[in-house]
């Protein structure tokens, strides 16, 4: 691509030059107006004999000349339109914030809050208002299920600050009996497809930040995404940016790499972006329920990865929910939420790229020492690390997991925050890659 763009510049100003060149050779060769004289005569004309043919030799030079010029103008005129058609060819290596075409270099990244019936979603769009850089570029659209009046009343008082949008079907939805308990996921289903249709079709953004009501961000939590925007879209291999970390919890992160991000095989969710493309193409397939394991099922998520941040940009206040708490008190509630601003859009992010960051991944998690379960658990390792500890079966990879607390449960066969099968984490202020063997082909969805 860089070769291109860079031929490309070279030919256009090629035949800009080539086109100046025959100008002034035309201005120059052309024919004098007169039968040739002395030098010394030219300047006579002007004079006492000049007065005879002012409109042949003046007029007609000006006119002959400013004909040329309006051919050489369009010429170039040509030429640059040529340059600009096939501008998009290197745009996206140029790292221009994702701009295709026309688009502005500083596109608006719409933030979509999903609500229902929580008053409680004042703390979610007081953080968003509090925290977001500029209002043109990151307006914040609350869109409602459940016609909960209260709530409708606390995202009303926020008044122009905030768009506020109304899922109109708000009937039960017709599921076989055994799937009655789980209503709610239908429903929530049902919300985030006509939601994500507002915005990208209705609204015509290019990309959006999901969030839902029981999510409080970090100050650079639009940093981070504005960063990560021109990456998701010159990354075939990316479908997502999150700002979770599903194992961040306090002493499982390196508390002094704010700055660190990651790719994972993992969809995290908990306040995400993803651009129209990846809506277009999942929006006629959309499930009627469990919207965010379906995303992480292999035919959705094609071999492509999500960033996620090691300190989390994220935190979820929200134990009552659909899904009643499950890992709420036992994970969720300990998640650490990044306190220091980073700024993520004055560093370079082109390591995160699919080919290098690959590369450099496995290298440093196998040239990391094997170390056993018990010299983790007791930290009994010697050295600063990182370490490896490798599990070859699901049961290995659970016990591992559970007994180090982090999360256990797989989704198609992919562990929390995974990336190739590794899981990245502190214990006791070691770095530890639980890995599979080396030579990883591809995950096992019956690993569940
Ligand atoms: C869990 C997930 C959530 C996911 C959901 C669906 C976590 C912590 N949460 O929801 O990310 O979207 O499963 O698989 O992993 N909502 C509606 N309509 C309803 C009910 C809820 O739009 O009828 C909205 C809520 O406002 C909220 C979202 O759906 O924004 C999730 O609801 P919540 O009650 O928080 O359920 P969780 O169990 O957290
Ligand atoms: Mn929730």
């Amino acid at each position: 691509m860089i070769r291109k763009r860079s031929s490309l510049i070279f030919c256009g100003a090629f035949l800009f030059i080539t086109w100046n060149a025959i100008l002034v050779l035309l201005l120059w060769g052309r024919p004098p107006p007169g039968p040739p004289g002395p030098p010394g005569e030219a300047g006579g004309e002007a004079g006492a004999g000049a007065a005879a043919r002012p409109t042949d030799g003046v007029v007609g030079d000006i006119l002959r000349v400013a004909d040329m010029l309006e051919t050489e103008l369009k010429g170039q005129k040509e030429i640059l339109l040529q340059i600009r058609n096939h501008q998009s060819l290197w745009e996206p290596v140029a790292g221009d914030l994702g701009a295709r075409g026309d688009a502005p270099r500083r596109p608006a990244i719409p933030i979509l809050v999903i609500a229902c019936n929580r008053v409680t979603v004042r703390r979610c769009v007081d953080k968003l208002l509090q925290h977001r850089p500029s209002a043109e570029l990151h307006p914040i659209i609350v869109s409602q299920d459940c016609g909960h009046a209260e709530t409708a009343a606390v995202i009303r008082s926020y008044g122009e600050q905030v768009t506020h949008l109304q899922q109109p079907d708000l009937a039960d939805v017709a599921v076989r009996p055994e799937h009655k308990k789980f209503q709610g996921y239908y429903k929530i289903s049902r919300h985030y497809r006509w939601a994500l249709n507002q915005v990208f079709r209705t609204l015509g953004h290019a990309a959006v930040i999901v969030v839902e009501d029981d999510l409080e961000v970090a100050p650079d939590f639009f940093e981070y995404f504005r960063a990560l925007l021109p990456l998701l879209r010159s990354d075939p291999a990316l479908w997502c940016a999150s700002a979770w970390n599903d194992n961040g919890r306090d002493g499982y992160v390196d508390a002094s790499r704010p700055d660190l991000l990651y790719r994972t095989d993992f969809f995290p969710g908990l306040g995400w972006m993803l651009v129209r493309e990846v809506w277009e193409e999942l929006e006629p397939k959309w499930p009627a329920s469990f919207w965010d394991d379906w995303m992480r099922q292999p035919e959705q998520r094609r071999g492509r990865a999500c960033i996620r941040p090691e300190i989390s940009r994220t935190l979820t206040f929200g134990r009552q929910g659909v899904s009643l708490g499950q890992f709420y008190d036992k994970y969720l509630r300990y998640i650490k939420l990044n306190t220091e601003f980073v700024p993520f859009t004055e560093m370079d992010l082109s390591y995160l790229a699919e080919e290098p960051y690959r590369q450099r991944f496995e290298r440093e998690v196998y040239a990391a020492p094997l170390a056993t379960y018990q010299d983790v658990k007791q930290g009994q390792l010697s050295g600063p690390g990182p370490f490896r500890l490798q599990y070859s079966t699901k049961e290995s990879f659970k016990m591992f997991a559970k007994n180090l607390g982090i999360m256990d449960d797989l989704k198609s066969g992919v562990p929390r925050t995974g990336y190739r099968g590794v899981v990245s984490f502190l214990s006791r202020g070691r770095r530890i890659y639980l890995a599979p063997p080396p030579g990883w082909t591809r995950y096992d969805p019956s690993w569940s």
